[in-house]
């Protein structure tokens, strides 16, 4: 395979894809009210955070709803890694206000707050009874989402992550039940993201996308949407830190970031995931920053299991692999995922951001048990998560 093209070797397996209604575009954020008003909204949840309220965004949003005649009560009490209280707290808002749509403002942490929200007031249970796949039986009540990261993909993805701060770490939610109704993307709300978060939120969707490729579960439709984002991403990325006002640079990461999403939330993740998320859960990091610690040496332990698949991601990243034996394509991708994450400034090690060796066992114990796993090309066991997380120090 040296031209891009593909031959199947043997029929395709059964696969599904699932993907909200999407309208992207600048000035997209202003429909939530006509969304909500089509959904029949008597009364609306605004779910957002303290940071996407004093950016303006979670104000606009509340003017459209007050432009379609749609009343709402607000709930921003969401920390970055949004926790099982935050969403039993905001579902008993949902009940005491009589809501009956929800529209999240925010990223990720406030959309999967919202989703909490949601299932946890359409089933009747606590959130973390609801934990793992396919858990979910009864639909949350309609959700429209205006993304305002370039990353997490909440707005269109099958999954919701929640804090257990009891346990610290992170439940994972994976359910069909959890796909918003709509999602509104609206690069022009990206403008506002600091550069640390513009950096961590693009790399953590170039991880969805990379992780999303090589996943036991990807599919012809992941596939273009996989590398689609990583032609968008890996160029545009810094650029953005550069230039924070730049729309155009903004649009092609949240497409990018679109397009990934739609790849993960499909195929699913891999072992990158499974070990940020046991990382996050365990010191309250940045997700995104948890990744991109995590990327390089994930990647140097899958790539022999699906080295055609690591080409092409390094042929969306723009490098010439041609003639290139295995070892050294292994070096060349390594090397571009290094040179970016230098270039946005996301270069914390794990032992930089307070782990120690001691910490690593409990680590990858979580990490074991995370859904992300099953997906990764390379069967990993507690040893190996060992490792990488030695190796990522
Ligand atoms: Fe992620």
């Amino acid at each position: 395979m040296t031209d891009g093209s593909f031959t199947p070797s043997a029929p395709p397996e059964l696969r599904k894809f699932v993907a909200p209604e999407v309208v992207v575009g600048v000035g997209s954020r202003r429909l939530a009210g006509r969304y909500a008003k089509n959904f029949g909204a008597v009364r609306a949840l605004l779910v957002t955070d303290p940071g996407v309220i004093a950016a303006g965004w979670a104000g606009e949003v509340g003017r459209s709803l007050d432009e379609a005649s749609v009343p709402y009560a607000l709930f921003s009490g969401i920390s970055p890694n949004p926790r099982v209280g935050e969403v039993t707290a905001g579902a008993e808002h949902y009940r005491m206000q009589d809501c009956d749509v929800i529209v999240a403002v925010g990223g990720g942490s406030a959309i999967d707050c919202a989703k909490g929200i949601g299932i946890v007031s359409s089933n009747r249970r606590h959130i973390l009874e609801l934990e793992g796949v396919d858990n979910v039986a009864e639909p949350m009540p309609p959700l429209i989402c205006v993304p305002t990261t370039g990353g997490t993909s909440a707005d269109v993805s099958q999954f919701a992550i929640i804090t257990d701060l009891e346990l610290r770490t992170k439940v994972a939610i994976i359910s069909k039940s959890v796909v918003p109704d709509v999602s509104l993307v609206d690069p022009e709300t990206l403008t506002t993201m600091d550069p640390y978060l513009t950096a961590c939120t693009g790399m953590d969707a170039l991880v969805h996308a990379v992780e999303a490729f090589v996943s036991n579960a990807h599919s012809p439709l992941t596939d273009v949407h996989a590398l689609e984002a990583i032609r968008l991403i890996h160029p545009n990325l810094a650029g953005c830190l550069r230039d924070p006002a730049d729309v155009a640079l903004r649009s092609a990461v949240m497409l990018g970031s679109l397009e990934a999403g739609l790849a993960f939330s499909n195929a699913s993740l891999g072992a990158v995931h499974a070990m940020a998320h046991s990382l996050g859960g365990y010191l309250d990091l940045p997700h995104g920053e948890c990744n991109t610690m995590l990327l390089r040496h994930v990647t140097a332990f899958n790539f022999e299991s699906a080295a055609e698949r690591y080409e092409r991601i390094g042929q969306a990243m723009a490098l010439d692999l041609r003639g290139m034996r295995t070892s050294d394509k292994q070096r060349a991708v390594l090397g571009a995922i290094e040179a970016l994450r230098a270039e946005v400034g996301v270069t914390a090690t794990l032992a930089s951001r307070g782990v120690r060796g001691g910490d690593i066992p409990d680590l990858a114990e979580q990490a074991l048990h995370d859904a992300c796993l099953v997906t990764n090309p390379r069967q990993a066991d507690r040893r190996d998560l060992e490792v990488i997380y030695g190796e990522a120090l």
